[in-house]
C-alpha cells in the first residue's frame, strides 16, 4: 500500500521491494466512492466531521478510537514502548492527543505527491475529504519539531485499509523516534558516533550494510555530505543498538551473531532513506524505515537550523515476535486471560490459553464491471471493510483461492475462503451462517457484486 505497508506486521520480503520505489502515477489515488453506509455525521470529542463522498471510517474502527492499547502499562504494545523508551533514555515520550489528522499533516506536509497511492479511498480511512485517521506517526513530525525537542520518541495508534489474516489488522500502533542538532552541535558527532561504534564492536552483531549513497538515493544538496556522513552513521549506530538490545537476548541464545541488514529505501520525507531487516527465524524481517530528514520540512517546522535523522517502526510485529503472539487480534481482545499474562517491563512468551477451532465458508461472485459507468472498481480491502464490519474480531482470514474470467462474457469471477474463529470462545455454526449472510447482502447491495 502506501509507503511502508510494511510496518504492519510480518510482510514477506518480496512485497517490500516495491514499497522501496518512489510512487508512479499510474498507481495513483483511486478516489473512487466507497462509503459506510452511514449517514449521519461523525461526532467524535466534541467535533462534528460532515460526510462527503470520502467519507469511509466504519463503526468498527471508531470503536478503536479510545483503546490506547499503548497507554496500558501491561500490554504488550505498552511494554515494548517502555523498554525502548528506556533504550533511548535521553528522548522526550510523546504521546499525539488525536488520531484525526488534516490531509495537508498526513500527507502533503510530509511531501507526498497528489497522486501518493498511500492517499487512496482503498487504503485510508477518511472522515471526510479534509479529514483522516492519520495513517503513520511521521505525520507528527512538524508539530514536534515545532515544540523545540530535538530527541524524542512518538508511539501512536495508526490506521490503514486492508486485507485481513493473522498479522494484518486496520488499526495498529507505531513509534516515530527522531534526533536533530542544531548545526553549532554537528561538530560533536564523529565523537558521539567513535563511541557508539565501540560499543557495538563488543556486541555478536553481524550488520550487512546493502545501501550506498546514490542519485537515487542522496545526501541532500543543502547538506555539507560530511555532516550528512555523520548523521547517517549515527542513525545506523543507534538502530543498531536498539535492534541488538531487542533481539539480541533471544537471538544470541544459540551462540549465533544477531544479523542485521540495511537496505535503500524511498521516503518522501527522508533522503538517503534506508529499510532496516533482522535475520529471523530463517528469513528477513523488516523492522523499520528511517532516514535522514528532509531539510524542507525542518525549515517548515520552524527549526531551519537543525538537521537530523528519523525512524519508524512497527510496534505489533516487534511484539508479535519477541513475545511469541500468534495473531494480530490478540492484541485487541479484552479477555483478561491475554493480558494478565504480562508484566510491565518484561518481555515473556505468551501462553496460548487454548486454541478455539475455526468455522469456514468459501463464497464465489462475478465481480462488477468496472468499465461501465457508475460502476466503482473492485477493491479486496472495500471487501475486508465489510467482513470486518460484520465480522469484527472473529474474522481470521479472508483468502482468495480462486479466480477466473469467463472465455465468453469476459466476466470475472472470485473465490474467497472466510475462516472465521474467535480468540475467547467456540463459535456456533448458526451464528457464523447469519454473519456470512449479511457479509453477502451487504456485498451485493454496496459493492455490487453477484454471487454465483
Ligand atoms: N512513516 C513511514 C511508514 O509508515 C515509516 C518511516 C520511514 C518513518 C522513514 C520515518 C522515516 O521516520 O524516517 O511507512
Amino acid at each position: 500500500m502506501m509507503f511502508l505497508r510494511s510496518l504492519q506486521p510480518i510482510a514477506s520480503c518480496s512485497r517490500s521491494a516495491s514499497r522501496i520505489l518512489p510512487p508512479v502515477a499510474a498507481r495513483g489515488p483511486r478516489l473512487t466512492r466507497f462509503v459506510t453506509t452511514r449517514t449521519t455525521p461523525y461526532h467524535i470529542n466534541g467535533q462534528t466531521y460532515p460526510l462527503d463522498d470520502h467519507s469511509n471510517v466504519p463503526p468498527t474502527i471508531l470503536a478503536k478510537l479510545d483503546r490506547n492499547l499503548h497507554l496500558n502499562p501491561s500490554h504488550p504494545i505498552s511494554i515494548l514502548r517502555s523498554i525502548i523508551e528506556s533504550h533511548f533514555s535521553t528522548f522526550t515520550p510523546v504521546t499525539p492527543s488525536s488520531p484525526i489528522l488534516t490531509v495537508t499533516q498526513n500527507f502533503d506536509d510530509l511531501g507526498f505527491t497528489p497522486d501518493h497511492p498511500g492517499r487512496a479511498l482503498s487504503d485510508s480511512y477518511y472522515l471526510n475529504k479534509n479529514h483522516v485517521l492519520r495513517t503513520h506517526t511521521s505525520a507528527h513530525e512538524i508539530e514536534t519539531y515545532q515544540k523545540g525537542l530535538n530527541q524524542w520518541l512518538l508511539t501512536a495508534d495508526v490506521y490503514r485499509r486492508d486485507e485481513i489474516d493473522s498479522s494484518h489488522y486496520p488499526v495498529f500502533h507505531q513509534m516515530e523516534g527522531a534526533s536533530v542538532w542544531p548545526s553549532s552541535e554537528l561538530y560533536k558527532l564523529p565523537q558521539m558516533n567513535a563511541e557508539l561504534a565501540s560499543k557495538l564492536a563488543e556486541c555478536p552483531l553481524i550488520i550487512e550494510d546493502t545501501s550506498s549513497i546514490s542519485p537515487e538515493n542522496p545526501y541532500q544538496k543543502s547538506h555539507d555530505p560530511e555532516h550528512a556522513a555523520q548523521i547517517t552513521q549515527h542513525l545506523k549506530h543507534s538502530l543498531n543498538s536498539l535492534i541488538f538490545r531487542l533481539f539480541g537476548p533471544i537471538a544470541t541464545k544459540d551462540g549465533e551473531p544477531l544479523r542485521i541488514r540495511w537496505i535503500d529505501a524511498y521516503f518522501p520525507f527522508t533522503s538517503p532513506s534506508f529499510e532496516v531487516e533482522v535475520w529471523w527465524d530463517g528469513d528477513w524481517l523488516e523492522l523499520l524505515g528511517s532516514g535522514v530528514m528532509q531539510q524542507p520540512l525542518l525549515n517548515r517546522a520552524g527549526v531551519p537550523d537543525k538537521s537530523g535523522w528519523a525512524f519508524g517502526l512497527g510496534l505489533e510485529r516487534l511484539c508479535m515476535v519477541l513475545f511469541s503472539i500468534p495473531d494480530i487480534r490478540l492484541f485487541w481482545t479484552e479477555d483478561p486471560r491475554f493480558i494478565s499474562q504480562f508484566t510491565p517491563g518484561q518481555i515473556t512468551p505468551f501462553k496460548p490459553y487454548s486454541k478455539y477451532p475455526p468455522v469456514t465458508r468459501d463464497v464465489s461472485f462475478w465481480i462488477p464491471d468496472a468499465s461501465k459507468k457508475g460502476v466503482t472498481q473492485w477493491h479486496e480491502n472495500d471487501y475486508c471493510e465489510i467482513v470486518r464490519d460484520v465480522a469484527g474480531d472473529l474474522v481470521e482470514t479472508v483468502q482468495l483461492i480462486d479466480e477466473f474470467t469467463h472465455p465468453k462474457t469476459g466476466r470475472r469471477s472470485k473465490t474467497y475462503r472466510l475462516t472465521y474463529r474467535s480468540m475467547d470462545r467456540n463459535l456456533l455454526n448458526d451464528e457464523i451462517s447469519g454473519l456470512q449472510s449479511e457479509v453477502e447482502r451487504r456485498t451485493i447491495s454496496e459493492m455490487g457484486i453477484e454471487i454465483r
